[in-house]
Formats: C-alpha cells, sequence, structure tokens
C-alpha cells in the first residue's frame, strides 16, 4: 500500500454524507463513526498477508487461511482517534492499542504532547494511526514521528476526512507511511478546520463545545 487511498464505497459515502450534517445528534455521530470505522478497517487491512493452515471442519481436513505476519497495533491520536478504534477493535479484538496525547495549540495550530503509551513491541507489529481529521498534519506528523522514535516502523495513517494541505505535509514527512481516508476535502480555513468537513470531531464525538 502506498500514497493515499479513498475509500470510495457508497455505504461510507453515505454515512460520511450523515456525519458532514450540522445537526446530526451527538449519539448519531458516535454510532456512525463506529459503523464507517468498520468499513474503513476492512480497507486499510485489505492487502495483510494471509498464510494456510491445516483446520478440520465438522465434516473434513482442510487447508484454510489465517492471518500471517505481523500482529497489529492500533494508535489513537486522542481523543477523537477513540471514536476510530472502538469500531476497529469489534473488527480485530485481538489488537493492541496505544494511546497519543496530543492537543492542537488554537493559536499556533502546532500540536502539544501530553501523553503516550504504547506496547514495547511496536518494532514487530504494523501500527495503524488513527485520527478522524488529517487536517493541517501537524498532529499526525507528530503522532507518527513519536511511535517512530518509540520503534515503530511498518506504519499507516488512518482517518475520515483528509485536507489537501495535510496530505502534502504529511508525504512529506513520512512518505513510508500510507494514509487511508473516506475523503479529500477541498482545503483548510483561516482556523485550521477542514471544509467542507464536519466541523470538530472530537466536539462533535463527545457533545463538547
Ligand atoms: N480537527 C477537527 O476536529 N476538525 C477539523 O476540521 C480540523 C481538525
Amino acid at each position: 500500500m502506498t500514497g493515499a487511498v479513498v475509500v470510495d464505497h457508497p455505504l461510507v459515502r453515505h454515512k460520511l454524507t450523515l456525519m458532514r450534517e450540522a445537526d446530526t445528534s451527538t449519539a448519531s455521530f458516535r454510532q456512525l463513526l463506529r459503523e464507517i470505522s468498520l468499513l474503513l478497517a476492512y480497507e486499510v487491512t485489505r492487502d495483510l498477508p494471509v498464510e494456510l493452515v491445516e483446520i478440520d471442519t465438522p465434516l473434513t481436513r482442510m487447508k484454510a487461511p489465517k492471518l500471517a505476519g505481523k500482529k497489529l497495533v492500533f494508535a489513537s491520536i486522542l481523543r477523537a482517534g477513540n471514536g476510530l478504534v472502538d469500531g476497529m477493535l469489534d473488527l480485530v479484538p485481538s489488537a493492541r492499542v496505544a494511546h497519543v496525547g496530543l492537543y492542537r495549540d488554537h493559536e499556533t495550530l502546532q500540536p502539544v504532547r501530553y501523553f503516550f503509551k504504547a506496547p514495547a513491541d511496536l518494532s514487530e507489529r504494523l501500527v495503524i494511526v488513527v485520527d478522524p481529521m488529517l487536517a493541517t498534519g501537524n498532529s499526525a506528523v507528530d503522532a507518527v514521528t513519536e511511535l517512530k522514535d518509540a520503534g515503530a516502523k511498518d506504519l499507516r495513517f488512518l482517518c475520515l476526512l483528509a485536507a489537501p494541505e495535510g496530505l502534502a505535509r504529511f508525504a512529506e514527512a513520512h512518505p513510508d507511511v500510507p494514509v487511508v481516508t473516506a475523503s479529500i476535502d477541498e482545503r483548510l480555513n483561516e482556523h485550521g478546520y477542514i471544509v467542507p468537513g464536519l466541523g470538530d470531531a472530537g466536539d462533535r464525538l463527545y457533545g463538547t463545545k
């Protein structure tokens, strides 16, 4: 997997439209994010290697595929990343979870680090970093840098919406990390929000303002 992949599926597009609508309730937004995260997780794991193993069905012995290769880590950029990780864990319950605490300084738009906790064996795992919004790219770049510093070597970045500016910044800093997104929107506004976007993903997910 390389570059930026847009998940162009009717269910994803439909759910994303509902999430964008300003009058969608917190409960519906949360449920939609959970549902869409399953579809995005399906895409971001599409090319995982499998190997044939011998199994017994109730009727016969056969060779059947099982996941092979590296185990997964989902790395959530707090706090909105948790809304994606919760659904992804339904699909891959055995995945480990890392948390990267970053908030955006509203004046400088630069990420400020406040928390980091990850499994010790990051270097042996495929790390899927998640944040619903790839806006300026600053938080995404910093989170991936922290994870690489902690040993991660094989990473992917999963988001719901990406701004062209954020994608460019991310590709420049981490050309080895493919991005999977449900949409590439038009642009960033002067406050660093994605336009047309969906607003502040964390606020909409948790009903804060
Ligand atoms: N973070 C958000 O939650 N929304 C944006 O539009 C940009 C960054």
